[in-house]
This record gives C-alpha cells, structure tokens and sequence, in this order.
C-alpha cells in the first residue's frame, strides 16, 4: 500500500523531539500566546521575508483576518479563481464580499493573470490569487494590475509555504500572506492552525488585535474581533517539524523530478508544468534557474481523459491517490446565487473532470514512486517495465 501522504512517518522519524515539545507545553502552562507561538511567528515571518507574522486559529480564519485587516467588507468584490479549496471564497463571504472569478491556466492550475483586469468594476477591492499545489501564480502580472487600480492583494498560501516567485518567497509579496498548518499541509499541526504574514504594520496590527477578540489591551475592545489564536501546543510542535522543512521541500521536488523522468517515458498522462521564463516545463532535475516560480509541490498532480480507470486501478492497487477538486466553485451549491453556470469558466471545468493527484510526501521512495507510475502505465495498456526490487 502506498499513502497520498504518510504523516505517521513523519512523526516516527521525529516523534521523540515532538513529544519533547508537547511535555514542556504542559509544564509550562502558558497555552494561549505563549512563547512557542511568539517564537514560531519570528521564526515564519523571517522565513517568508517578512517583519510580521499572526499566528491564528487555521488557514481559513488567517484569510478572513486578511481581508478585514485589509478593510474588505459587505458590497465589495474580490477577483479569485475557481479552482481552490472552497476555504478561499468562504474568506470572502465571511466580510460580506463577493467572489469575482477568472478561469484558470490549463498548465498550471492557477489563475490566468490576463482575465484579472477585465473583471475589475468599482467595486473591486482585492485581488485574492492562490498559489495551488504548492507553485506561485504569476505576481508580476497580480501586482501590476493590483498597482494600477489601487487593489489589496491577499496571497492563499496555504499550499505553498517555502515557494518562491522571482526568488522572494510567497506570501511577501501583496499585502498579506496566509499560511494553514492543517495536518497534511507541507508545514502540518496535529490540528488546525495558520497564520498570516505581512510587510505592513498597520495589517499586522489589527490582525492581531482582531484575533483576540478586537483588543490590544486586556478587557478593553477597540472593535468586532474574534477568537483565532494559534494554539501553544500547536506552535511547538511546528517549531520542531519547522526545521526540517527546507530538506523535506527539496525532497518533494525530487520526487516530482522522478515522477516526471518515469511518466515520460511512454506517458498518456499529462504531468504537472513549472512556468519559466522560457515557457512551461517539466523539470527532471533542479537546473539553471530561470524559473520565476519555484515550485514546493504540496501536490503532485496529473491531468488525465481517463480517471476513472486510473482511480479504479490505483484502488485496486492500494495506490492512494485525490482528486483536487471535483466541482469548481462557481458550481457549488453555495454559490448557486452568483449566477454562474456550466461552461462559465471552461478551462477550470476541464481541469476539474481531469485532475489526479498522486502520491507525494517528503520521505517517498523511488521505489513507491516507480510502483505508482507501473500501476497508471498498466491501467492504461503500456507494457510495465520490469524493475529489480529494490
Ligand atoms: C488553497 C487553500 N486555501 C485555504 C485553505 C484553508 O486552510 P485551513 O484548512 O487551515 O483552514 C486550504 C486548506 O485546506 C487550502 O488548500
């Protein structure tokens, strides 16, 4: 059996520091905003370039906060894609602000950045882009048309912690970045956490005020807040897995490399494309770098005309395997009162019916990978070559 993501793994290899962690939590007693979570929004902020962090209850409630620190409210538009987790339009809903969507770009899943500025009206407030399956959207164009019209842009970072476009990290790049800790996330809690980076002081302060309760001071209540804190517990045991981070991020990149070298010999599937300077690829190796996005590979993920062979035969293998995601948004039932309809947002669509994610965790072995690929290519008819059992 081969998992999507093996977080029983990842704990036995460090499971003696985490316990550690969680023992001196208890010891110390100080569960809420304690020194783990002050320690831990250091030690992220300096990682994503940025001088401020908030540590808040999940990825959903850091882009709530970042909208309503950034003054997004009811009667506003924020432009975003379809093709997320629904966490990004709920984000919007819970200001009172409604989701403007664009299609998305077939190659690498995020927002095409040419139908930004075709959808802005004057009630545009944000411009909300999501760096999905761990590869950043293409900042140049977001910022510009951002600049231009006087938008926020609040980054959905919440697969791609570590991803860089043009060698700044994501998340330091608009107004505000917005990290989730959810178990399975590249950077994962035993729960659910977030938090939100920023370069500017004023969000940064009143995202920390309206995460506890709307107060800077105790008992005294400058606005409408709510109750999101990053847990103590939480941040410590972040703090140790936060470590080994960078090598478990290049880790992800070499499996991607050997899924890409195995499917490519024969494939009928379509791999996943890093946008470079020179077009899209799909790197074998770490090269030259003229890639603008720097991809951390939260997913690894294919498009194919035949899922549901695949799926049943990857089943059939005990291959784990998910599809992100089946029904875009703007075919959400909650939705339903935007007005869109099939054929809205075709290539978000497209993608939606043709999407497989694979199997992809840092301590993945070639030899699962190449049991992966033998089991699509033999799925679909092409002869599995016969392999030495490593
Ligand atoms: C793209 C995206 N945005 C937002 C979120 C919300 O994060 P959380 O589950 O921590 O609330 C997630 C994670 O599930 C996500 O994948």
């Amino acid at each position: 059996m081969i998992p999507l993501c093996d977080l029983k793994l990842q704990y036995a290899s460090l499971s003696d520091d985490i316990n550690e962690a969680m023992l001196n939590v208890a010891a110390e007693a100080r569960y809420i905003l304690g020194p783990n979570v002050r320690a831990l929004e250091q030690e992220i902020a300096e990682y994503c370039g940025c001088p401020h962090a908030v540590g808040v209850g999940s990825g959903t409630d850091a882009l709530h906060l970042a909208l309503k620190g950034l003054g997004v409210g009811p009667g506003d538009e924020v432009i975003t894609t379809p093709f997320t987790f629904v966490a990004t339009t709920e984000a919007i809903g819970m200001v009172g602000a409604t989701p403007i969507f664009v299609d998305i770009d077939p190659l690498t899943f995020n927002m095409d950045v040419s139908q930004i500025e075709s959808r802005i009206t004057p009630k545009t407030k944000a411009i909300l882009p999501v760096h999905l399956y761990g590869q950043s959207c293409n900042m140049d164009v977001v910022m510009d048309v951002a600049q231009r019209h006087g938008l926020a842009v609040v980054e959905d970072c919440a697969q791609a912690i570590g991803a860089t476009w043009r060698g700044r990290p994501v998340g330091s790049i608009g107004d505000a970045g917005c990290l989730s800790f959810f178990p399975s996330k590249n950077l994962g809690c035993f729960g659910d956490g977030g938090m939100l980076v920023t370069n500017r002081a004023d969000v940064y302060e009143r995202v920390e005020m309206l995460r506890r309760h709307g107060g800077r001071v105790k008992y005294h209540h400058e606005v409408l807040g709510l109750n999101s804190r990053l847990d103590e517990l939480q941040a410590a045991i972040l703090r140790v897995k936060f470590r080994h981070l960078p090598q478990w991020l290049q880790s992800r990149r070499e499996a991607a490399y050997t899924y890409n070298a195995l499917l490519s010999e024969g494939g009928q599937i379509e791999m996943p494309q890093e946008l470079t300077d020179s077009g899209y690829v799909t790197p074998q190796e770490d090269t030259a770098d003229d890639s603008p996005a720097h991809c951390v590979y939260h997913q690894y993920t294919v498009q194919t005309d035949h899922r549901d062979e695949l799926i049943a035969h990857l089943k059939n293998k005990e291959v784990g395997h998910a599809v992100y995601y089946p029904i875009p948004l703007h075919l959400q039932e909650v939705h339903q009162d935007l007005g869109y309809e099939k054929g809205s947002f075709p290539i978000a669509e497209r993608i939606a019916d043709r999407c497989l994610s694979l199997p992809m965790f840092p301590e993945i072995t070639r030899a699962q990978i190449e049991c992966v690929v033998d089991a699509l290519k033999e799925s679909y008819g092409s002869e599995a070559p016969q392999r030495a059992v490593a």
